[in-house]
């Protein structure tokens, strides 16, 4: 395992949920990282929860192709790139699908990540890494409604693949956690979290909904081992067996 003392990291979606819990874990272990998320006030309150430490915050669209080579130009070489970003998925029913909200979602996480690995390449330092985020809802998709979001999650591990076959020797991986309890769920369900929570931490093996700092782990740990490539590492709990 290699250390990640001062490695630069840049986590897009590093303001917030899982993308926050990968800043502070890797600020723990020395590494300098550069957070970026499109909201400015979020970034801003990201980095004074973060504390001191080595880190800048840069406010980029990774759905926009302009923002994205900025970004790269901005935070010079670096040694890994982590992508958690995404906004909620859609959830209608196939036949009541809002067509402009799926290309959206579409254009935003699966585009995006495109755009993220294009503009990577140029300032990655030899060794470096790329880890981008599925999820849950490929395996065990909301029915109805999670035809969209399961589409976009699965496509990930095929794209790591793929990658990391061009890439090499730069390795590229995918997080595929279960449910965790990040801003996100705050947007989707309100006040409804708690309940849904309970109920799902009390069915998986792990008896918990996980919090960021169980996940960011699993993403350290793809940035340190130089003989993981091209694969996606479930985090779950045991979600995907109940
Ligand atoms: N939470 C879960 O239970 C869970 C489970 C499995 C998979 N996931 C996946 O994990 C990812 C992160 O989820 P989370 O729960 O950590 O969400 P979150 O707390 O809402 O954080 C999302 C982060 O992404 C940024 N972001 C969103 N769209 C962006 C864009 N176009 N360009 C740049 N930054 C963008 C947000 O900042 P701005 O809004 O300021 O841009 C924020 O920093 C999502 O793709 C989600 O589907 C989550």
């Amino acid at each position: 395992m290699t250390s990640l003392t001062g490695k630069k990291i840049i986590v897009v979606g590093g303001s917030s949920g899982i993308g926050f819990g990968v800043a502070a874990t890797a600020l723990e272990h020395g590494a300098e990282v550069v957070i970026v998320g499109r909201s400015e006030d979020k970034l801003k309150a990201a980095e004074e929860r973060l504390g001191a430490g080595h880190m800048t915050a840069i406010a980029a669209d990774m759905a926009n192709e302009a923002d994205v080579s900025r970004m790269f130009e901005q935070a010079g070489a670096f040694d890994h790139l982590v992508a958690t970003a995404g906004t909620p998925p859609p959830n209608d029913p196939i036949g009541e699908t809002d067509m402009d909200f799926a290309r959206g979602f579409v254009d935003g996480k699966l585009i995006g990540s495109v755009m993220l690995a294009k503009h990577a390449v140029r300032k990655l330092n030899k060794g470096g890494s790329m880890i981008f985020t599925s999820g849950i809802n490929k395996d065990r998709p909301p029915v109805p409604g999670g035809a969209v979001v399961a589409a976009v999650a699965g496509s990930f591990t095929y794209f790591a693949r793929a990658l990391a076959l061009e890439l090499a020797p730069t390795r590229v991986n995918i997080v595929s956690p279960g449910w965790v309890d990040t801003e996100m769920w705050d947007e989707i369900v309100g006040e409804a979290k708690t309940g849904y929570f309970e109920q799902m931490g009390g069915r998986i093996p792990a008896g918990r909904i996980a919090r960021p700092a169980d996940i960011a782990p699993a993403y350290l740990y793809l940035m340190q081992n130089e003989f993981m490539t091209g694969e996606t590492v479930h985090i779950d709990g045991g979600q995907r067996l109940v």
